[in-house]
């Protein structure tokens, strides 16, 4: 039943390739999300229409974007930091786009080269813009437990900067651990600090796998009723402004967890074993 669903965004083709040093062609990357669409995902975060000097894996996110095969009902998301790359990611035909901030004033720095404030000042007419366009935006909140930077963060400050997102329209707000060093006790700390302002409807889980924690991390998140959560095939990911961050769960596994407790995640278990051996593929040899 729809109590019953759990929704999984498979990051790999963003998140996941993002920070390999190695560069990868644009037809694997092509490859790999037309792979991820056979699989049953409503959501594909697809690439980042981010400045090429700081991400240049993904300089060539208008290829991927034109390359791909649309598979209908499937949202093609990608990420945009400012006006240029939401106006890049339109002309290139995202579905979605997803904003990105951080609980964390170390992380915002070293990450988007501004301050929080900043930040969302920033986001403000680009949320506009795409509510405009009826364009749907996510946003993400960086480091709600932990920061490479600054170290334990407060759960007010994830609570604060989820708030000022979802005052800027965004219909679903993502809470990422992002160097994957959140305990389950601080995570439903930071949860239940968030859920104060902003109903378990509208945020999802964005759990980095660097201590082993994430299944733990996403069965908290579960109780406090978050049905949304954020995986990469093969266990791919983290950010390149992140030292220490290992990859995001990994999707099939999550899957599987999440059938264990009787969730339904509408994905195909066969396709997914595809597409994740293709994106192991991918990674350069450590
Ligand atoms: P900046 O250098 O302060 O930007 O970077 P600027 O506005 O001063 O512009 C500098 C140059 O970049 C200019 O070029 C701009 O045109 C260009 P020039 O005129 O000198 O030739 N530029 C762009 N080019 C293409 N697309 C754009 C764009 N914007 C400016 N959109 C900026 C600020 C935000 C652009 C930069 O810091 C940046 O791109 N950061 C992105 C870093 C990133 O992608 N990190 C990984 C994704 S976040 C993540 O992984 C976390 C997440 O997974 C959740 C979690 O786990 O925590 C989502
Ligand atoms: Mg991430």
């Amino acid at each position: 039943g729809a109590s019953n669903r759990v929704s999984i965004v498979e990051m790999a083709p963003r998140d996941g390739l993002q920070n390999e040093k190695a560069l990868i062609d644009t037809a694997a990357k092509v490859r790999l999300v037309d792979m991820l669409s056979a699989c049953g995902f409503e959501r594909i975060e697809v690439t980042s229409f981010v400045s090429p000097i700081w991400v240049p894996q993904l300089a060539d996110a208008a290829d991927v974007m034109a390359g791909i095969a649309r598979r209908p009902g499937v949202r093609y998301a990608v990420l945009t930091p400012n006006m240029k790359g939401f106006e890049a990611a339109l002309a290139a035909g995202a579905d979605e786009v997803a904003i990105f901030a951080s609980a964390s004033e170390g992380f915002s720095q070293h990450n988007i080269n501004c301050s929080i404030a900043e930040s969302i000042e920033r986001f403000r007419p680009l949320a506009e813009a795409a509510r405009e366009q009826g364009v749907p935006v996510r946003g993400y909140v960086s480091c709600v437990v932990e920061c490479p930077y600054d170290g334990a963060v407060a759960p007010e400050s994830a609570a604060s900067v989820a708030g000022r997102l979802n005052d800027l329209g965004c219909y679903e707000i993502s809470l990422a651990d992002t160097i994957g060093r959140g305990t389950p006790q601080a995570v439903d700390r930071m949860l239940e600090a968030v859920l104060a302002a902003i109903p378990a409807a509208k945020l999802a889980g964005h759990f980095h796998d660097t201590s082993g924690r994430a299944l733990d991390n996403i069965g908290v998140a579960l109780e406090r009723g978050i049905r949304v959560f954020d995986a990469s095939v093969g266990g791919l990911g983290g950010c390149p402004y992140a030292p220490g961050a290992k990859g995001n769960v990994d999707t099939l596994v999550v899957d599987r967890y999440l059938k264990a407790l009787g969730f339904e995640t509408g994905l195909d278990e066969d396709a997914l074993e595809k597409a994740s051996a293709f994106a192991r593929s991918l990674r350069s040899p450590a």
